[in-house]
């Protein structure tokens, strides 16, 4: 029989985001440059990290752990691009029951471990019809169609405010930062708008069209918390998708072993990517 996932509760309080900071500050050693999440399937960026020390998620305190597949659920901190550099091996998804709160502690706990800029990685369905599978997308901007926010409940102003500004969450200089570095390495980097849904099924062919309408590029099911969090916290954000596969009624059908077959295929692009851009930070 399967054991149970253990849920977190959702510390959002400024003393608990520093109890865990303070373990990782002092497991990692340093105040990292950037802190990076690293999306289904794409794990792999770590293994290219120099000096690397592992540190589990269930090792702090406050912290849920991920049981979504491809995702190894433990921090690797090193060397990369010769910045420091803190990884999350693995996310938590809000379709595996996590409080959308329990998405927004790590991001909080970075910032709160010094970490300078986050850059966020995912697995997305591509919406926008000029999109090809393969292809790499910079967030500009986000619709949350998830139906909750991170930000709900008490707020400590020692984190950031109640109302959180979003007209510029994912930050402008680090988006030309990475058209720079795609251009330079010969990549063709897309831009366009990430609609976050819940999940865990797949959209309708009905809700991509709608979506499109709506504006959407791409879609997937992480990172909207995770940027609303990193905003609050006034922690700047890089968000890069790969198109892992058309989204719903575009191709063929979907699968999650489509998705992580595609970003296996696609990871070393997106990670030379990431190394150049963290490189330039
Ligand atoms: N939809 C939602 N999430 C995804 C998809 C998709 O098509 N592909 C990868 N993650």
């Amino acid at each position: 029989m399967n054991t149970p996932t253990p849920l977190s509760p959702a510390p959002a309080s400024a003393a608990a985001v520093q109890q865990a900071a303070d373990i990782l500050r002092e497991a990692i050693g340093f105040a990292p440059d950037a802190a990076i999440v690293l999306g289904s399937g794409l794990g792999g960026l770590a293994d290219a990290i120099e000096g690397p020390v592992y540190l589990p998620y269930a090792e702090l305190p406050g912290f849920a752990v991920s049981t979504a597949p491809g995702h190894a659920g433990r921090f690797v901190a090193g060397r990369l691009a010769g910045k420091q550099v803190l990884c999350m091996q693995g996310r938590l998804h809000f379709y595996e029951g996590h409080p959308m709160q329990a998405i927004a502690f790590p991001v909080r706990v970075m910032k709160a471990a010094g970490a300078r800029a986050l850059i966020l990685t995912n697995a997305a369905g591509g919406v926008n019809a000029d999109f090809s599978v393969g292809d790499l997308m910079v967030i500009e901007d986000h619709i949350n169609f998830m139906g909750q926010n991170p930000l709900t409940g008490p707020n400590d102003e020692a984190i950031g405010p109640r109302f959180c500004d979003m007209s510029t969450a994912y930050t402008p200089a680090l988006r030309t930062l990475a058209h720079e570095v795609a251009k330079a390495q010969g990549v063709r980097l897309r831009q366009g708008v990430y609609l976050g849904y819940m999940g865990p099924s797949y959209e309708t062919p009905a809700e991509i069209r709608a979506f499109r309408l709506l504006g959407a590029d791409a879609v997937g099911m992480s990172t909207v918390p995770e940027a609303i969090a990193a905003a609050h916290c006034g922690l700047p954000v890089l968000a890069i998708s790969l198109i892992t596969n058309m989204a719903a009624g575009m191709a063929g059908k979907l699968s999650g072993d489509e998705v992580i077959e595609t970003a296996n295929q696609k990871a070393a692009v997106l990670q030379r990517l990431i190394t150049g851009i963290v490189g330039g930070l």
